[in-house]
């Protein structure tokens, strides 16, 4: 093992190197490889098959072949292999969270409470597994008898992002699997090995042959996600991550029409009005704007504020985040680890500089930084202040530590600045009124709406966007149904 913290694993099985099709471990048929990177030292921590065209389309045969049997379990036995993966994924919590912080760089604490989070799924999906009826329809015909039963699409390919490696996979996977699909996962290549370390989980659980198959790649990502979209045994793709790879997929997937789920980039807005209590706001604009290091597709991005708490907001808020600890995400005490990529330091700087341009003051920070002389890819906590519209961030999502505050009036006015964007994924809004949370929760354009909190996060909600964040639902009641089909049966009963 390449890494020193990777020897602390009581399992070491749940460190995978390979992909996994029919039951095995594998190579890439190229024998090409990959390395996957700690963001927060730079470090090597493992290096995996560049899986390719081939890899993906024997994953898709095996999942094909295994969806013959594996549509004909009922929900019950569906629902026991999904709850005892749910079992061992908390009896390995500690496992499964070191392995998350090495690749994602997310502080330790943090990727425990994705790791729970995660598991909620397999648990919730359980629970729906056995709830897949279809009903009865009085037909109009008096000779007629009419009923729709739910089937399972068939092959469900599962792509995931690097931001929630662990809970992202289990959103989905959990869902197609209780619903009778087969799968394929495509963890991002930045990190696969939590998502090869469920797939260890998924299979002591008792998942049947090639019900779980996983792909590793980071540098045929395109030709892999293609292959994926194009081929005729792939019903379904479910993918979470930027909106310009979402539409390449959507064009792909056109060729045969397959069911597609996706979840994309967002801007959310953060609206703190006048009669908000200050620590709600504060708290709630932490969580939305730092969890994980501010890389989340509902991170809080336009900080709206009303004239009258604005100066209020903005000093407690400051205080508040001068505390935090950037650093490696191993270490105790850490709040705020690395970024993923170095592009995404880049960017943050760039919509700092940006944002002075345009007359924004920095309240806090304002630079890359290396906390502990580690080498990875850190941003100080930053806080801007007098935004304006004009300014990058106003359209484009941030993705780090960076808050910017924009001023405003009135509540029309804020809610029509906070519809002018492409995407509606997430927003929030912190106000003690209960007829202005209807007005304004009603006039959002978005998917979710948080109400005085900071995380939109729940296995039993629906989580998804509209505009250009996507289409479909995870999660909640709607989750399992993106992967079943309604088929009805007429019946002449006059003989
Ligand atoms: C995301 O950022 O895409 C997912 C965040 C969540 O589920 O809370």
């Amino acid at each position: 093992m390449a890494s020193t913290s990777l020897s602390q694993l009581k399992r070491k099985d749940l460190f995978q190197q390979k992909g996994y099709i029919a039951e095995l471990w594998v190579d890439s048929a190229s024998s090409a490889t990959f390395d996957v990177t700690n963001p927060a030292t730079l470090e090597t921590i493992a290096t995996l098959p560049e899986m390719t065209v081939a890899d993906t389309e024997a994953a898709i045969a095996a999942a094909h072949e295994a969806f013959q049997t594996y549509k004909k379990t009922t929900g019950r036995q569906r629902a026991g292999w999904l709850r005892r993966w749910y079992n061992l994924c908390l009896e390995h919590i500690d496992d499964l969270a070191l392995v998350l912080t090495l690749e994602n760089g997310k502080p330790l604490a943090e990727a425990k409470g994705e790791v729970t989070y995660a598991a909620s799924f397999l648990d919730w999906f359980a629970g729906e597994a056995e709830r897949t009826h279809g009903e009865v329809v009085p037909a109009a015909n008096p000779n007629q008898r009419i009923l729709t039963i739910k089937q399972p699409l068939g092959v469900a390919a599962c792509l995931a992002p690097w931001n929630f490696p662990i809970a992202m996979i289990t959103r989905k996977v959990g869902a197609a699997l209780a619903a009778g699909c087969t799968t394929v996962w495509k963890p991002a290549g930045e990190t696969p090995l939590s998502a090869l370390a469920q797939a260890v989980l998924a299979q002591e659980a008792g998942f049947p042959k090639g019900a779980i198959n996983v792909i590793t790649t980071l540098n045929n990502v395109a030709e892999v996600g293609e292959a994926l979209c194009k081929s005729k045994l792939v019903r379904k793709l479910s993918f979470t991550g930027s909106t310009r790879v979402g539409k390449l997929l959507a064009q792909q997937c056109s060729q045969n029409l397959t069911k597609l789920s996706l979840e994309l980039g967002g801007n959310s807005p953060f609206i703190v009005f006048d009669d908000a209590k200050i620590e709600t706001a504060v708290e709630a604009c932490l969580l939305a704007k730092f969890r994980n290091s501010g890389q989340t597709c509902v991170t809080a991005n336009r900080i709206f504020v009303q004239e009258g708490i604005y100066d209020k907001f903005a000093a407690a808020l400051v205080e508040r985040i001068k505390v935090l600890k950037v650093g490696n995400g191993i270490d105790s005490g850490v709040n705020i680890g690395p970024l993923t990529h170095n592009r995404a330091v880049e960017k943050a700087i760039g919509h700092i500089n940006d944002a002075k341009a345009n007359g924004a003051s920095i309240l806090l920070g304002g630079s890359a930084c290396q906390p502990d002389n580690l080498q990875g890819y850190f941003i100080q906590p930053t806080v801007l202040s007098g935004m304006s519209t004009k300014s990058l961030t106003t359209r484009e999502e941030v993705f780090a530590p960076v808050v910017a505050l924009y001023p405003f009036k009135t509540e029309e006015e804020v809610v029509a600045q906070a519809n002018d964007c492409d995407v509606g994924l997430g927003s929030f809004i912190v106000t003690e009124s209960m007829p202005r949370i209807w007005m304004v929760a009603e006039g959002l354009e978005v998917g979710m709406v948080g109400v005085n909190l900071g995380i939109l996060s729940a296995c039993e909600c629906p989580f998804g966007g509209v505009k250009e964040s996507g289409y479909g639902r995870e999660g909640g009641r709607h989750g399992i149904d993106e992967y079943l089909t309604t088929k009805s049966i007429l019946m002449n009963v006059m003989g």
